[in-house]
């Protein structure tokens, strides 16, 4: 599985900036996720930035600590990290000392995990004593009603986001704090989203990045007007 996310993000740098420069949600969620951890732990000098992707979030959180260092396992999303040193890695086995960071920030990145304890565990063992984790996972997008957008729109996998999991994953290792995150959305926006081909792989997962993003784009033809992107935020403090 990590094998075909990290191929799935190796073919989404150029689409994911897109949807960057366009939303700027990303760096968004990585500013209120730095906010919530600056304001439970203790001091952030060191931070590690942990599916760093492109750098967006890297480059916040560089503004907060004197020492960000990004790791990524896609090499090609990593490349294009200039602000900060890169680390080419996998959650599950994070090649840095014990107590060797402030705080693991992980934007937007531990649902891509098959079991997030197990990174979890790796980020307690980074951090010094008061140390703090975060991490930001999706929870989708809903009409005005509250009624999920996807409900009524086939497509090949129906996959849970993992908020569920990641927050549980937390809360085995730390004292944890938790909210919800609403941005309102356009229908377009959420197609830009879907032109991702990693975030179009949640929808077809089997097809190619080409054919997955051309489904995407018939799927999510006929959707107007707005809805809200809701995302999951976990801090948690060493205890
Ligand atoms: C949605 S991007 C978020 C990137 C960045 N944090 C941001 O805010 O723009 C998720 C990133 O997590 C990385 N990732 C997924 N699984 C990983 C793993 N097991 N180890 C390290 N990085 C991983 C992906 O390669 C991708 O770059």
């Amino acid at each position: 599985m990590k094998d075909i996310v990290r191929a799935n993000f190796d073919a989404s740098v150029d689409a994911y900036d897109a949807y960057e420069r366009r939303t700027g949600r990303f760096t968004a969620l990585a500013r209120l996720l730095a906010a919530e951890m600056d304001s439970r732990g203790g001091s952030l000098d060191a931070v590690l930035d942990a599916g760093a992707g492109t750098g967006v979030s890297t480059r916040v959180f560089a503004e907060e600590s004197t020492r960000t260092v990004a790791l990524d396992i896609s090499r090609e999303m990593l490349r294009e990290i200039e602000s900060a040193p890169r680390v080419e890695g996998d959650f599950d086995h994070l090649p840095f000392a014990d107590r060797s960071f402030d705080g693991v920030a992980f934007t937007a990145s531990l649902f891509l995990v098959p079991d997030p304890a197990v990174a979890i565990r790796e980020a307690a063992r980074l951090l010094q004593p008061g140390g703090v984790v975060g991490a930001v996972a999706p929870l989708g997008w809903v009409t005005g009603d509250g009624t999920d957008v996807f409900a009524d729109l086939e497509r090949d996998s129906r996959s849970p986001t993992g908020a569920e999991e990641v927050e549980a994953a937390l809360e085995s290792e730390f004292a944890v704090t938790t909210g919800t995150w609403r941005f309102a959305t356009t229908a377009d926006d959420l197609r830009l989203f879907h032109s991702i081909p990693a975030m179009a792989a949640r929808l077809y997962p089997k097809l190619s990045a080409e054919e997955r993003v051309e489904k995407a784009r018939d799927l999510l033809n006929s959707l107007e007007g707005t809805f809200e992107q809701r995302w999951r935020w976990i801090v948690g403090v060493t205890e």
